[in-house]
């Protein structure tokens, strides 16, 4: 049966008007001010909602330990996160502490089983297991707007629709000073960005809303920007806004604190085990799942095996670089490969000619 929820989805639709282009700088966002102060906008933004209190309470639910191979059913087989310093217990880890003033912790919007996200299938779980009372509930930025009703379980639901339906967070970004757009046009369903408490100001002043799911904290060595739109500089100082900011906590969390967190993200490495189909994807000579992605960590550099051309070392693409699925030449493979109705082609056949075409199709059927 579809969930009540689903039938008020709707999403706020922003019309920009941009201006002449001006070129862009490349600035790293340590030293650019205007990223910095874009960033400190936004978390008085965070602040200010503190005016929209949250009756529920309660802690978030979280396993003794993380194990140093955890292995979790997902739609099509098993998921895995591989650490290599072994297991994290939890109880003695900022990630899984409770730093802030609503019981979140870290580990309410990054969870294992989802790849260190959510998904929406999770977050619905969780709403029917605590009748909404669960942490990531919070009016914040959990709700499409912090001055949601959410008095009753049916107002709740739609309180929060769009992180029931579709894992979303609520980030509410400033428009940048001296930008180079305007808001022109708005529908605002949720009544948040025509609303100045929690909304614009004016087509080029105020907060726009705009609706993010939590990104894998997992895996973050091969990340080239932090957040969506890379507004964070490091994971140190991402860690001390989502602090502030999601658990709204009074004070930082201290510097040992924020190495800690930073010191297990970067220990995790997520990638799919097994798929339903063609069953073990690091065996028989394929170097799918979290063990051999950690392994390349260490030659990795931004840019390698660029297909446009961006390798920094000037090196040409080299498309045999690109082989976790080698081993489906395997005998155990090849039903796999026939199942999929490759004809005579072989998946490398396939695979060549994907390359060829710079990328456009990455899929292996
Ligand atoms: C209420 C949910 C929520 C909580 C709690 C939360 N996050 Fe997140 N996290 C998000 C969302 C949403 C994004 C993406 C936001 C964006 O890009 O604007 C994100 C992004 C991130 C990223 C960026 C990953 C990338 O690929 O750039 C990291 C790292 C991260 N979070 C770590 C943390 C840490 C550490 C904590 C605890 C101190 C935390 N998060 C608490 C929702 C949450």
């Amino acid at each position: 049966m579809q969930p009540p929820f689903s039938r008020f989805v709707s999403v706020v639709a922003l019309t920009w008007v941009c201006s002449l282009p001006v070129p862009i700088m490349a600035q790293s966002p340590d030293d650019d001010a205007a990223n910095t102060r874009w960033q400190l906008d936004a978390m008085i933004h965070l602040q200010r909602m503190r005016a929209f209190h949250d009756k529920d309470t309660g802690a978030q639910p979280t396993p003794a330990t993380i194990p140093q191979r955890a292995m979790d059913a997902d739609l099509s087989g098993i998921i895995s996160t591989y650490q290599p310093n072994g297991d994290t217990q939890t109880s003695s880890n900022a990630f899984f502490q409770n730093l802030g003033t609503n019981g979140r912790t870290c580990f309410t919007c990054h969870q294992t089983q989802t790849a260190w996200s959510v998904s929406a299938q999770s977050v619905q779980d969780r709403f029917n297991a605590s009748s909404g009372n669960d942490p990531i509930f919070r009016l914040v930025d959990g709700a499409n707007c912090p001055n949601a009703d959410v008095s009753t379980l049916q107002n709740k639901l739609q309180a929060y629709s769009l992180l029931l339906s579709k894992g979303l967070i609520r980030i509410g970004l400033p428009i940048p000073a001296n930008t180079e757009f305007q808001v022109s046009v708005v529908n605002d369903p949720y009544n948040c960005n025509t609303n100045p408490t929690t909304g614009l100001l004016s087509p080029t002043s105020g907060i726009v809303s705009i609706y993010r799911r939590p990104l894998p904290s997992t895996n973050l060595g091969f990340l080239s920007a932090v957040m969506w739109d890379g507004r964070e500089p490091s994971l140190l100082s991402q860690s001390v806004d989502a602090t502030l900011g999601h658990a709204q906590a009074n004070a930082s969390p201290s510097a040992a604190q924020q190495q800690q967190i930073v010191n297990f993200e970067n220990g995790l490495f997520t990638a799919q085990r097994m798929d339903d189909a063609a069953k073990n994807l690091d065996a028989d000579g394929a170097t799918g799942g979290p063990v051999s992605l950690q392994a390349q960590l260490s030659s990795f550099y931004i840019g390698i095996n660029d297909p446009l051309g961006g390798n920094p070392t000037n090196a040409q693409i080299y498309p045999q670089n690109i082989q976790p699925f080698s081993g489906l030449d395997q005998p155990f493979w090849n039903g796999w490969r026939q199942s999929k109705s490759l004809g005579g082609r072989t998946w490398r056949d396939d695979f060549q000619q994907c390359t060829n075409q710079h990328y456009r199709c990455c899929g292996a059927q």
